[in-house]
């Protein structure tokens, strides 16, 4: 992209392990424009309650706990770095721990406010692909280009089975598939900001779509919208 070009916001949802971060990161480098990984930010929340045994099924334990909650997204190479009360959880915040509670943490009305606040300042100044599960319906609904990523699920348990392997992390296929579709359901059944599709959202089955692929695909459609006149600056 050459500098000049109006900046527009692009919001990426989508099941868990659909690649949503990976394309949105590529796609953020190609445009230059800012990478906000908001998954992120739901786990470093769920990381401060874990470790300060804070009890998530009472409201007000959980709006006292929000206020200590310091989150900084720095950028190391335009790679998201997530700093919980000034400790880097990159790592920590992928355990698999995590992922057991975080579904249930995204569901609490409190959190959510607090982080879609912090995810609209993060992107009042546009130029910036965001993604996450209600990025085109509640964070940014006026974003000028929602995509939607599912894939089949056997694709996916692969995915995350071979990306937790690869780190190191012993597990089976069944259990990335129990925790995949454990969370797709709270996820899509919350009462406050469920995952769904945005109307204007254009949907890209990644199943058999290499990366460059997406990513061709989704910079086209970026590209066609970004030169399009019209459109408020
Ligand atoms: O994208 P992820 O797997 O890192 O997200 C972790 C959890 O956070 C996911 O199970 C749902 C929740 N989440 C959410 O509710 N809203 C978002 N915008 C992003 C994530």
């Amino acid at each position: 992209m050459t500098t000049g070009q109006r900046k527009i916001t692009i919001a990426i949802d989508g099941y868990s392990s659909c690649g949503k971060s990976t394309l949105a990161q590529a796609l953020a480098k190609r445009l230059q424009y800012l990478h906000i990984d908001s998954g992120a930010m739901y786990r470093a929340v769920t990381l401060y309650f874990i470790q300060n045994k804070v009890d998530i099924y009472n409201e007000e334990d959980v709006a006292l706990a929000l206020e200590k909650i310091s989150i900084h997204l720095g950028f190391n190479d335009d790679v998201q770095v997530t700093w919980l009360n000034g400790v880097n959880v990159d790592l920590m915040i992928r355990e698999p721990e995590i992922n057991q509670f975080v579904s249930h943490v995204s569901t609490l009305s409190s959190v959510r406010k607090e982080l879609v606040a912090r995810q609209r300042k993060l992107g009042a100044n546009k130029g910036l692909v965001m993604d996450g599960r209600d990025i085109g319906t509640v964070v940014f609904p006026e974003a000028e280009l929602k995509l939607f990523l599912t894939a089949d699920i056997e694709v996916r348990v692969e995915r995350r089975w071979l990306e937790l392997t690869n780190k190191g992390i012993e597990t089976t296929r069944e259990e990335v598939r129990d925790n995949l579709l454990r969370r797709d359901h709270i996820d899509s059944t919350r009462v406050d900001s469920p995952l769904r599709k945005a109307n204007d959202a254009t949907v890209i089955d990644t199943s058999y779509l290499t990366q460059k692929e997406q990513l061709q695909i989704s910079f086209d459609l970026a590209r066609s919208v970004i030169s399009t006149p019209g459109l408020d600056y």
